[in-house]
Order: C-alpha cells, then sequence, then structure tokens
C-alpha cells in the first residue's frame, strides 16, 4: 500500500488581473500549501477504483467525475499504463471552500501512481497532466510555495521560505462555486504582485465578489484580524480564511478565541 498527503491550498495573495477571452482569468497568485490535508492511499488492482471516505466525502463524491479518477485515467493514457489501481481517499478537505481540495487531490493521485506504476515521473512532467485537470493542480504537484501566473498554473520559485509558519483555516460552513465568484469581479486590475512587498500590503481580489455571496466571510475576516496574526486573508474564492501567526500558542488561542462561532477550523502549519 502507497500513501500521498493531499496538502491544502492557500492562496497567501491573489491579484486579479484579466478577464481571457477562453472564459479564464490571468492572475498573480502566492500559492502556500499546509501540512493538514486528505489522504489518499493505493493497492494495485486491474482496474480503477475510487473510494471516499471522511468528513467531507458525501460533498466530494467518488463518482467518474471525481477529479482523482480523472487525473488517473489522464496519466495512464500519457504513459499508456493498462494496469489499475484501487485508491481510497480520506477527504478532509471542506469542499467548495477556496483550499483547491479537488485539485489537491488530483495532483496527489499523480505523484501516487507514478510511484504505484514505477513511472516515476518528476514533478514537470507530471505538471503537464496537471495543467489538463485544472489551474490549480500544477501547483499542486509542488505542494510548496510558490508562484503562479497565467490561469495560475504557469509557475516560478517563491523565494520567502515560509515552512514551519503556523496558520489557521476558518469556514463558516458555508460553500462557495468557483465560477461566479470569478463572474462577480469587477474587472479592475489593482496591480501585480511585486516580490519584495509585504504580505499585508498584497490582496485577494476575488474577496469583494465572494463577500457578496457569503456575506459571513466578512465576520470570519474581522473574527480572525481580532486575534492579530500577522495576516488574514481569503483563500482562493472563499469561504474559507487564512490567518498566519508568530507561534503556535497564538495560533491555538486563537482557535480557542473562535471556536464558539461553530465555524469549521484546521490548525496546522505551512509545509
Ligand atoms: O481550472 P479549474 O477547473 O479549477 O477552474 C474552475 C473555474 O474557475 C473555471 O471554470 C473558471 O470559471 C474559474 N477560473 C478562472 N480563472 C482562473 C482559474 C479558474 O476564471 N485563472
Amino acid at each position: 500500500m502507497l500513501t500521498e498527503i493531499a496538502p491544502a491550498k492557500i492562496n497567501l495573495a491573489l491579484h486579479l488581473r484579466r478577464r481571457r477571452p477562453d472564459g479564464y482569468h490571468d492572475l498573480e497568485t502566492i500559492f502556500a500549501f499546509t501540512a493538514f490535508g486528505d489522504t489518499l492511499t493505493v493497492v494495485p488492482a486491474t482496474d480503477l477504483s475510487l473510494s471516499v471516505s471522511g468528513g467531507f466525502a458525501d460533498a466530494a463524491g467518488a463518482g467518474e467525475d471525481n477529479l482523482v479518477l480523472r487525473a488517473a485515467r489522464a496519466l495512464a493514457a500519457a504513459a499508456g499504463v493498462t494496469a489499475g489501481a484501487a485508491m481510497t481517499l480520506d477527504k478532509q478537505i471542506p469542499v467548495a471552500a477556496g483550499l483547491g481540495g479537488g485539485s489537491a487531490d488530483a495532483a496527489a493521485a499523480l505523484r501516487l501512481l507514478s510511484r504505484l506504476w514505477g513511472l516515476d515521473w518528476p514533478a514537470v512532467r507530471l505538471e503537464v497532466i496537471a495543467a489538463g485537470l485544472g489551474a490549480d493542480v500544477p501547483a499542486c504537484v509542488q505542494s510548496h510555495t510558490c508562484f503562479g501566473t497565467g490561469r495560475g498554473d504557469a509557475l516560478t520559485p517563491w523565494s520567502d521560505d515560509l515552512a514551519g509558519t503556523p496558520v489557521l483555516l476558518v469556514n463558516p460552513r458555508v460553500a462557495v462555486p468557483t465560477g461566479p465568484v470569478f463572474a462577480g469581479w469587477d474587472q479592475q486590475d489593482r496591480g501585480g504582485i511585486i516580490a519584495g512587498t509585504p504580505l499585508t500590503a498584497l490582496r485577494n481580489d476575488m474577496t469583494a465578489a465572494a463577500l457578496a455571496i457569503a456575506p459571513v466571510i466578512g465576520d470570519v475576516l474581522a473574527a480572525l484580524e481580532a486575534t492579530q496574526p500577522m495576516l488574514a486573508r481569503m483563500s482562493g474564492s472563499g469561504a474559507t480564511c487564512l490567518a498566519l501567526y508568530a507561534g503556535i500558542a497564538a495560533r491555538d488561542a486563537a482557535a480557542a478565541q473562535l471556536a464558539p462561532h461553530g465555524w469549521w477550523q484546521a490548525a496546522s502549519v505551512l509545509r
């Protein structure tokens, strides 16, 4: 049996630049990943199959359209593999939450099956297949802090070493679909991400559109700001918000302070 963690994806900053003719948006983003995530395991089999357990199993679903199975089929086709794989996904990342859960699972499947099938493809080769599965999937193949441009799938290294930084993720238990948040952007280009700018001076340009769909995101951000983090920001298209702290004790005190709201939380560290 082989196992891969599918780390949750967060966006420390996300600047929207322009709507493209293909319906996607050119953006600039600082991707980061948490030690917290889903877990994908696999045993050899003649056919491809997936079963899903964990708190968000029902929301994720185990059907043919699950990104794990789509990733498996895409890799098998690209590598000419005829073997199968019996996969099990422990789904801990909330769905439609701005945490790239499906993308993380797909990327974990690529890494896992590359091992199971003896391909041992390097990340750059897996990223080509990943880009066909979703804009965030190449970054999830890396699962380390990186800078994304284009749809978010053109990746370059990010110089800040943030590994080990305590992070708190908070979701008000409202699913927010990605497409409508992008569609709600006012299309004002507020400028790109300039290296060296403090994270607090950067933005998530999807926040206003997400707030229009789920106003409770404003309550989450205000509650996180009240814990005096180094940074509080919505991730992706929401509704999950993240906060970074200088230490584990500050992070855990913040988690305790927010607990009465009954929101979903995960306390972790950046990878
Ligand atoms: O690529 P993925 O399937 O994850 O994207 C989901 C949706 O998010 C797209 O259909 C599109 O509406 C939106 N999107 C976008 N621009 C991006 C990434 C995603 O408009 N750069």
